[in-house]
């Protein structure tokens, strides 16, 4: 795997400044993260890709290097990333990879640009809108990072976005990433998922070549939930990754960087 540095930048998207990094050559990527992190969270599986894929790897508004705006919705994350697309001049379709926050915005993503989407890789996600019980929590979780900070989010997802035996290391970085996140950003995220779409009628709609991706010891997305985003997606496909928990791309990322090799070999070279 040659290490490569990226090609990075702060680009203006509508009322956002959004940072993005792109990897090597070839069809296109377009990988989208999750809560509370950032772009960096594909580094190690854009790397291993880039040799055949041109991987764009942004930061959402508010999260990693992307100044904070006021509000964040699933909707805003989706335009901006079109913004982005169009920012770089990637003008035909790309394929989504999405984690968790990023697999709920590429739903959106999808629902608003269908003909930029050439296929899909949805990993540890949710299709479902939240539940009132849900709802508050995520309130009260936006409402605690502003009084305290985003420790207050690390706090409450660290423990839960690894798989039990995850090297130290890698959680006490992660942690530390989360901690860092702005505040204004991690509310408003928290708020973006509690008010996100019901992506269930979206399922049925999707025709492009779609993989979807579960960790074994997932306990924020469980494998069934993953199970049921496949069955519903005509023709997907299903990878479950052993040993990995939330974050399979940062866990194990050979097993996950070959299953996405293995999937796009067979329609976007
Ligand atoms: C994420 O990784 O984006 C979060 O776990 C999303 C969530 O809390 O549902």
């Amino acid at each position: 795997m040659p290490l490569q540095s990226p090609q990075t930048g702060l680009l203006t998207c509508g009322d956002a400044q959004i940072f993005c990094e792109t990897f090597g050559r070839g069809r296109p990527l377009l990988f989208i993260h999750g809560f509370p992190l950032n772009g960096q969270m594909w580094h190690a599986a854009a790397l291993r890709l880039a040799d055949r894929w041109r991987c764009i790897v942004p930061d959402l508004r508010g999260m990693g290097r992307s100044p904070a705006t006021p509000s964040a919705s699933i909707a805003e994350h989706a335009q901006d990333l079109a913004a982005v697309l169009d920012r770089l001049g990637q003008v035909g379709p790309v394929v989504v990879v999405g984690l968790s926050m990023g697999g709920i915005v590429a739903f959106e993503f999808f629902r608003r640009y269908r003909a930029r989407v050439a296929g899909l890789v949805l990993t540890c996600t949710r299709a479902n809108a939240e539940s009132a019980e849900g709802i508050a929590r995520r309130e009260a979780l936006a409402e605690s990072v502003l009084q305290r900070g985003s420790p207050a989010a690390a706090d409450v997802m660290i423990d839960a976005a690894f798989a039990p035996g995850a090297p130290m290391p890698l959680r006490v970085y992660w942690y530390q990433a989360m901690c860092g996140c702005a505040p204004l950003g991690v509310a408003a995220a928290s708020r973006a998922l509690a008010t996100r779409a019901d992506s269930y009628p979206t399922l049925a709609t999707i025709n492009v070549p779609t993989l979807v991706v579960a960790g074994d010891s997932d306990s924020i997305t469980p494998p069934d939930t993953l199970r049921e985003i496949q069955r519903g997606i005509a023709g997907a496909s299903l990878v479950t990754i052993a040993g990995a928990g939330h974050l399979p791309p940062l866990e194990r990322p050979d097993e996950y960087a070959a299953a996405l090799r293995a999937f796009l070999s067979g329609f976007w070279e």
